[in-house]
């Protein structure tokens, strides 16, 4: 397995390749891997010839007062579990090689980035798009796998895709989670032992408002009142937002008639964790 800094070692290593005919497989990731990281780096593994993964902390997509330095980073240890799962390829490039003196242009999707999380974070899917298309340049993937955990992610990056008239499939992977519920996060390791107790509410109400979907009720403001009781019994939790929405367009839904998105982002102490799920409706 190589491990790449450079943009010039990058494409002496990808010409080839894609000349080949062989299909590349890319996991696009900030590094800290966990379990839902290798879901996709196996799903790669055994979709395409060539597995890349990129272990980048991208600057931009952190807000002023965010946790840019604070992210944990362990190239080591990431190296090892890529190298296990047969990965072929990390990149691993520096800020400045991916942002040299100069940098100045930004990718952009308009209004699936106003809501939810983009309302909290500023600019925060712009540093995303940015730096994806940047990696889809580098890479040039057939396939590029995403975590259903980031769903709004997901969906911007397949809009910008569509939009771009980019050559690459995005796969978007199940949410991994930890035997109790709580979706694997790099962001997990900034938790206390009672924070981590306390993050369990999270699951918890989304699972909540899955049954009441199931018991019949249909509508969005009820279930959402229900979460929020939930979130609110946490002392150690700081709701941010709970929001129930049209899984295509993240437009608002008031009653359900069809599949639905229950995204909710919530703070546990320091640290901002979110988590989704998609609900049928029947
Ligand atoms: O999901 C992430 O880890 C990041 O947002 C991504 C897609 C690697 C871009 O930096």
């Amino acid at each position: 397995m190589d491990i790449i800094r450079t943009i010039p070692e990058l494409k002496r290593i990808i010409g080839p390749v894609r000349t080949s005919g062989r299909t590349i497989g890319f996991v696009p990731t900030m590094g800290y891997l966990h379990q839902g990281h290798l879901s996709l780096v196996k799903a790669a593994r055994s979709e395409c010839d060539f597995v890349v993964v990129s272990i980048f902390v991208n600057p931009i997509q952190f807000g002023v007062g965010e946790d840019f330095e604070q992210y944990p980073r362990d190239l080591a240890s990431d190296a090892r579990m890529c190298q296990e799962e047969g990965v072929n390829l990390i990149f691993s490039p520096s800020e400045r090689e991916m942002y040299p003196r100069g940098f100045d242009t930004r990718v952009q999707v308009e209004e699936l980035t106003r809501g939810l999380c983009g309302r909290g974070r500023p600019g925060h899917f712009r540093g995303v798009t940015t730096v994806v298309t940047k990696l889809f340049n580098l890479v040039e993937p057939d396939i590029a796998y995403f975590g259903q955990k980031d769903a709004q992610q997901a969906l911007v990056l397949k809009k910008m895709a569509a939009d771009l008239n980019m050559n690459v499939t995005l796969k978007i992977m199940p949410t991994v989670r930890e035997t109790d519920g709580l979706a694997m996060s790099s962001r997990n390791a900034y938790l206390s032992p009672d924070e981590r107790k306390a993050a369990l509410v999270l699951y918890k109400s989304l699972k909540q408002a899955e049954e009441l979907i199931k018991d019949g009720s249909r509508n969005a403001s009820k279930i959402i009142d229900t979460m929020k009781e939930i979130i609110t019994g946490e002392p150690l939790a700081q709701l941010e937002y709970i929001e129930i929405v049209d899984t295509t367009n993240l437009e608002h839904i008031d009653y359900m008639e069809a599949e639905v998105l229950i995204a909710l982002a919530v703070k546990m102490g320091q640290t901002r964790l979110i988590d989704n799920i998609i609900v049928e409706v029947q």
